[in-house]
């Protein structure tokens, strides 16, 4: 049992409260990507928020503030302006939408809000105090509510202004329908599991998810790795992964991983070919090549076919997959098929299958198989800690059952 998410289970949601004619404010994590045009590429943090907004328009909320962020600014950025983000919520809810671009100047506006009113600040962290909690900018916030709503899985391993601070000065907070559904899929995989589980990571860094693998050891039955931190582990096994990132810090964490799953009796299994290129920019030479015989100079950038065959494999022996982090640098087309095909074959199969993490739902979307998991989550770092068995501190102020 993963006593942090059975601790977050215990989070009251909206459907536990009444919020008729409340006034109520909600954490959402509209931190969407934009082009250099400042147009929406990806509005899904969007869409799965119309649920809880949706709920409290039917119930009759006397208003809905909506707060979030958007990048990291340090100040104002017009470039990072919540503004695309309210035409398109707009458009999604056939409903005028009030922008308010400072609530400091513009609060007896909201204040006078009713029928139902949806309301969206703009972006929380053009305010000092946001990332440092300042218990001023949470009280300013806690003005606006009767009914604090968390749906921001995204950002709720933040412990923020408005994600954490703002809870203290208001007399109800719940959890969302976001909120709530990350925590279910995630509980089904890790507390609640058909064997055999199995976790594939990836992405550049092994020390981004060391605690991952370290804690997630126990639970899981096999482990594929791939993508750049898979040369780590092959490094501390003794092979010359040449020019390929490395990070040499931490082989003997690597080793020590391999070790203790060994113990534990779970697979771990790391790619025997790879595809290798001069340089990611402009390759002139790329190579499909077995990892002990990668040329000097070049780069591992990709698992090679032999690698997805076992993969694949592994994928259709598995109940439960989790899967966070790609198989290499998909991002380029050239070096997008390990992931691609094997987000083909993680949809294909029977298993209960959830994917996490930015690159990886990128990756998943790119591949045009997002309808096809059971759950794709829409955090990053969150649903990272999630994994690591954290509990996730925007869960800490809500109410419980
Ligand atoms: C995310 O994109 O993972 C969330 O919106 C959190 O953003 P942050 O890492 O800038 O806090």
């Amino acid at each position: 049992m993963n006593n942090s998410i059975e601790y977050m289970q215990k989070a009251k949601s909206l459907r536990d409260v009444d919020v008729e004619g409340k006034r109520v404010l909600i954490r959402v994590d509209f931190n969407v990507p934009l082009d250099e045009n400042h147009n929406i590429t990806d509005d899904t943090r969007i869409t799965h928020a119309l649920k809880t907004i949706d709920y409290c328009i039917d119930h009759k909320a006397r208003y809905i503030v909506l707060v979030s962020h958007l990048g990291r600014p340090k100040q104002r950025d017009e470039n990072l302006s919540l503004k695309p983000a309210a035409k398109r919520l707009e458009r999604l809810l056939k409903e005028k939408v009030m922008f308010i671009e400072d609530f400091e100047k513009e609060g007896d506006e909201v204040l006078k809000a009713d029928n139902s009113q949806v309301i969206l600040f703009e972006n929380i962290r053009f305010y000092e105090g946001e990332t440092k909690n300042s218990p001023d900018l949470a009280k300013e916030l806690a003005k606006f509510a009767d009914v604090y709503v968390n749906d921001a899985f995204g950002a709720s391993h933040r412990k923020h202004a408005s994600t954490y601070g703002v809870a203290q000065y208001v007399g109800v907070k719940v959890a969302g329908f976001l909120l709530k559904s990350e925590i279910d899929a995630f509980a089904k995989a890790l507390d609640d599991p058909i064997k055999p589980i199995l976790l594939i990571i990836g992405g550049a860094k092994v020390s981004s998810k060391i605690t991952l693998l370290t804690n997630i050891l126990p639970k899981v039955d096999r482990i594929i790795i791939g993508g750049a931190m898979s040369n780590t582990f092959l490094k501390a096994t003794g092979i010359d992964t040449r020019a390929s990132l490395v990070e040499d810090d931490y082989l003997d964490k690597a080793r020590e991983i391999l070790d203790d799953a060994k113990k534990a009796g779970v697979k771990i299994y790391l790619p025997f070919d790879v595809v290798a290129a001069d340089n990611l920019k402009n390759p002139t030479n790329v190579q499909i090549t077995p990892i002990y015989d990668i040329e000097e100079g070049l780069i591992a950038v990709d698992i090679g076919p032999a690698s997805l065959q076992m993969f694949e494999e592994v994928v259709d022996m598995s109940n439960t997959i989790i899967w966070n982090g790609p198989m290499g640098v998909f991002e380029q087309e050239r070096f997008s098929r390990g992931t691609i095909k094997l987000a083909h074959r993680v949809a294909d199969s029977y298993a209960y299958t959830i994917v996490g993490g930015g690159d990886t739902v990128n990756a998943v979307n790119k591949a045009g198989e997002a309808e096809n998991m059971s759950f794709v989550s829409t955090g990053g770092g969150a649903s990272l800690e999630l994994l690591e068995g954290s509990i996730l501190p925007a869960f800490e102020v809500l109410d419980k059952k």
